[in-house]
């Protein structure tokens, strides 16, 4: 019994075009920034494997449920979660998923725009030729310069805050289809370009030996929630914003293959900007786990030091900014969408009022790393005993409130919701492929999940 239901924003024009949307709100900062610096704040290979696995046992299936679900509801998630439990007989405190789903955006997004900011900054820095022959130190100083100026810090998160409003206000689908279909390759060619100069780095192999060789004696419980947090934060997964790009996928495209492809492309871009990363961290001598600053200290010496560094650098960072912008539009849509449905606003009017709120909240990310960046608000907590506003926000968002929600969403689809809603709407048949995901989402990702949250806490 396939839902009649109609998106009222819209629909993607074919399968394709949410391949296209999906990787691009999948591939972003999460990919080159966070994964490079997380792998080498949590000892490298180990940490990889972890979260490696993770992509595969929960992050495939759970990214099938919520494209699922949000086909079959086809409204904003509050509303898709509302309409199929009423359907379904479940709760009806489920659409309280989507609510959470829409504050984790904001919270994202809020940091999410300060981080993107940077990556403007050096479009700049990089073009002006200003990365030509430096050194390690050299590097570090033009990064500490920017990050220790508020008033710059927030400069740049406003214009990447208005880029992104409105881009959303003139709704998610015109422009962006293009921009990603043509931008997404030419970020793949760059970070291939970086990974030839690391190759020549004369530390390959040792950049290579960290990412891969998994040495478990450097992993901690800490380290193996934040592996499978960043599976779902790289992935988008778990506060809705793959539901409300599932809302507007057509009834005939397979949920399956279309996940599988865009988790396929996510990880291959994280693998390679590590491969770049890395190897040019050891031939200067750098420290693996620098922190959020790892690429803009690294990245540079490379552009620094090869032919036309200037253009590539700058090209780098355009792109960088441009994969930020996609998945940035892809955090505040649920609630815009959700805005729109309920609240009878235009979309413009809800893209501004929803982007200045995030606004907002990203003073905090901008101060931690400047005027408040002594501050440690949860100091007697040992794991976050050096975490600032920033790293708070970012633990409790990606390693708290994503699998959390994801958990909750892999439990709605595999546990309140009928057999046969799923089969039809994953519509693959009731063979081998749909019963093993069955089994995954019902049994394997939740007590998955589960144990990792224990395992941090310290309870197993
Ligand atoms: N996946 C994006 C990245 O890796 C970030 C992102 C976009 C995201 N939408 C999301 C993270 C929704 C969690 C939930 O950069």
């Amino acid at each position: 019994m396939p839902t009649e239901r109609k998106s009222i924003h819209g629909q993607w024009s074919n399968r394709f075009a949410f391949i296209l949307a999906a990787t691009g709100s999948a591939v972003g900062l999460g990919n080159i920034w966070k994964f490079p610096y997380i792998a080498g704040e949590n000892g490298g290979g180990a940490f990889v494997l972890v979260y490696l696995l993770c992509i595969a046992v929960i992050g495939i299936p759970i990214m099938m449920a919520e494209v699922l679900i949000g086909r079959r509801g086809r409204q904003s998630p509050i509303n898709t979660m509302r309409t199929l439990a009423y359907e379904e007989n479940a709760s009806r405190h489920w659409h309280l998923l989507g609510w959470a789903g829409v504050v984790g955006g904001f919270l994202i997004l809020s940091y999410y725009s300060v981080i993107a900011g940077w990556a403007l900054a050096y479009v700049f820095r990089a073009g002006s030729g200003l990365f030509t022959g430096l050194t390690a130190d050299g590097v570090q100083s033009i990064f500490s310069n920017l990050v220790d100026e508020p008033e710059r810090l927030l400069a740049w998160h406003t214009i990447f805050m208005v880029m992104t409003m409105i881009i959303v206000a003139r709704g998610v689908r015109s422009g962006l289809e293009r921009a990603v279909r043509l931008l997404m390759p030419l970020l793949f060619v760059l970070l291939l370009l970086l990974v030839g100069y690391a190759w020549n780095s004369g530390a390959f192999h040792q950049g290579l030996d960290f990412l891969f060789q998994p040495d478990f004696s450097e992993l901690t419980a800490n380290g193996v929630l934040i592996a499978m947090g960043h599976a779902f934060f790289t992935l988008s997964l778990g506060m809705g914003a793959i539901m409300v790009y599932g809302s507007y996928l057509p009834d005939n495209a397979s949920i399956a293959k279309t996940s599988i492809a865009v988790s396929l492309m996510d990880t291959l871009v994280a693998l390679l900007a590590g491969m770049a990363i890395f190897p040019i961290v050891f031939a200067n001598g750098l420290e693996p786990g620098a922190g959020p600053g790892l690429i803009f200290q690294t990245l540079p010496i490379a552009f620094g030091h090869m032919d036309g560094g200037a253009f590539f650098g700058m090209l780098f960072f355009v792109l960088l900014v441009f994969a930020a912008w996609t998945s940035a539009i892809s955090l505040i849509e649920p609630a815009v969408a959700w805005m729109v449905e309920n609240l009878g606003m235009t979309r413009i009017f809800a893209s501004v009022t929803a982007g200045f709120t995030t606004w907002l909240v990203g003073l905090l990310t901008v101060f931690s790393f400047n005027i408040w960046s002594d501050l440690k608000p949860l100091a007697m907590i040992p794991v976050f005993a050096e975490s600032t506003i920033f790293d708070l926000l970012d633990y409790l968002t990606a390693n708290i409130m994503l699998p959390l929600g994801g958990l909750l969403i892999a439990v709605f689809a595999a546990w309140q919701m009928k057999r046969e809603s799923s089969v039809d709407e994953l519509a693959m048949g009731d063979g081998f492929f749909y019963r093993s995901w069955r089994i995954l989402v019902r049994y394997i990702t939740p007590v998955a999940v589960v144990i990792v949250f224990l395992n941090a806490i310290g309870i197993i």
